[in-house]
């Protein structure tokens, strides 16, 4: 992808909030009627827990009011709302339009659907908008795939979960967090993973497993070169929470400590859209971050899909 240009309108994250739905199911939970146990799934996958409920639009309202509050901004000065989901509420209209309503803002509202890799394809669409005018952009991921998962399917099962991440994006004068980002997609990869409409996941898991590491490398690769940094200038990783396994094999490729990764999966599993936010707002929660640091976010998902963006924190 292209530098961004020293002209180009940034932006800043300046709020952000997290949602899980209340209900907690453990693997032992799963292993009650699946073939499996919590010792393979912590081993295979690193995933102890996850939460299930809710709807799309109602994780999104509750993670996109906690980042409005924490920005302090006038709801009604928002310009847009990005929503990335690849599990909307309905087929139409977009679920955007009932989280617009929900949260009483007035602005443009879409959905952005690149499976796990979207809240950062959001979040380059939100700069994207920043750059041509617009002030204040809310960008939320969430995605609820508990709803599309078939709970007789160990494959799938053990990994899939519900949650959501938010945030205010707002533009700056002169330099903002955006150094470097990549989005890509392979669509001769969908048939790894897919649900048909109405129906639920199906997924080739060791060869979306051999796939992610590479594409996950190969984004990051593209992202710290527009960045004009090398691994080394990563002061935390947030990459999508899909597999601690997947993470571990892209962070050696990548010469990045596994002490630098954010890795929340343990507690929610594979959350698609939400997951890098959850990283990323876990890590700025618990004082893991400060202003300077440049953090990594990368995800890979069904598509397949890739997406990468370095920001350099600062603090609100
Ligand atoms: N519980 C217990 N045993 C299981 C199991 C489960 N849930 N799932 C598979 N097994 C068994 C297999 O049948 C196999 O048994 P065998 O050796 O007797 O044939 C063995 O465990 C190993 O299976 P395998 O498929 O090789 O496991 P794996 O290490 O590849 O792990 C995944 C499976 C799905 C966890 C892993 O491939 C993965 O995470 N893939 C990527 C999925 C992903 O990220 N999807 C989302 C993309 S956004």
């Amino acid at each position: 992808m292209p530098k961004i240009p020293n002209s180009a309108v940034n932006g800043v994250i300046t709020g952000w909030g997290r949602a899980l739905p209340e209900k907690v199911v453990t693997n032992a939970d799963l292993a009650k009627t699946l073939d499996t146990s919590d010792e393979w799934i912590i081993e295979r996958t690193g995933i102890e827990r996850r939460h299930i409920g809710g709807s799309t639009a109602s994780l999104s309202i509750e993670s996109g009011r906690k980042a409005i509050e924490m920005s302090g901004v006038d709801p009604s000065t928002i310009d847009a709302l990005i929503l990335s989901t690849t599990t909307p509420d309905r087929t139409v209209p977009a679920t955007s339009a009932a989280v617009q309503h929900g949260l009483g803002l007035r602005c443009g509202a879409f959905d952005v659907n690149a499976a796990c890799s979207g809240f950062v394809y959001a979040l380059v669409a939100g700069h994207g908008l920043l750059a041509i005018g617009l002030k204040r952009v809310l960008i939320i991921g969430t995605d609820t795939l508990s709803r599309i998962t078939d709970w007789t399917d160990r494959n799938t099962a053990i990994l899939f979960a519900d949650g959501s991440g938010a945030a205010v994006l707002e533009s700056v004068d002169g330099p903002g967090q955006l150094l470097g980002w990549d989005i890509d997609a392979d669509g001769s990869l969908e048939d790894l993973l897919y649900a048909e409409i109405g129906g639920t996941l199906k997924m080739e898991g060791k060869e979306v497993f051999r796939r992610a590491v590479r594409i996950m490398v190969d984004s990051a690769e593209k992202s710290l070169a527009a960045a004009g940094l090398t691994s080394n200038d990563i002061t935390l990783v947030a990459p999508h929470q899909a597999n601690v396994r997947i993470i571990e094999a892209a962070c050696k490729r990548l010469n990045i400590p596994m002490s630098k990764v954010s890795w929340v999966g343990n507690e929610s599993g594979n959350t698609s859209s939400a997951s890098i936010p959850l990283a990323l707002f876990e890590a700025a929660d618990t004082n893991r971050l400060k202003t300077g640091d440049n953090v990594l976010l990368v995800g890979f998902g069904a598509g397949m899909t890739a997406a990468s963006a370095i920001i350099k924190w600062k603090q609100p």
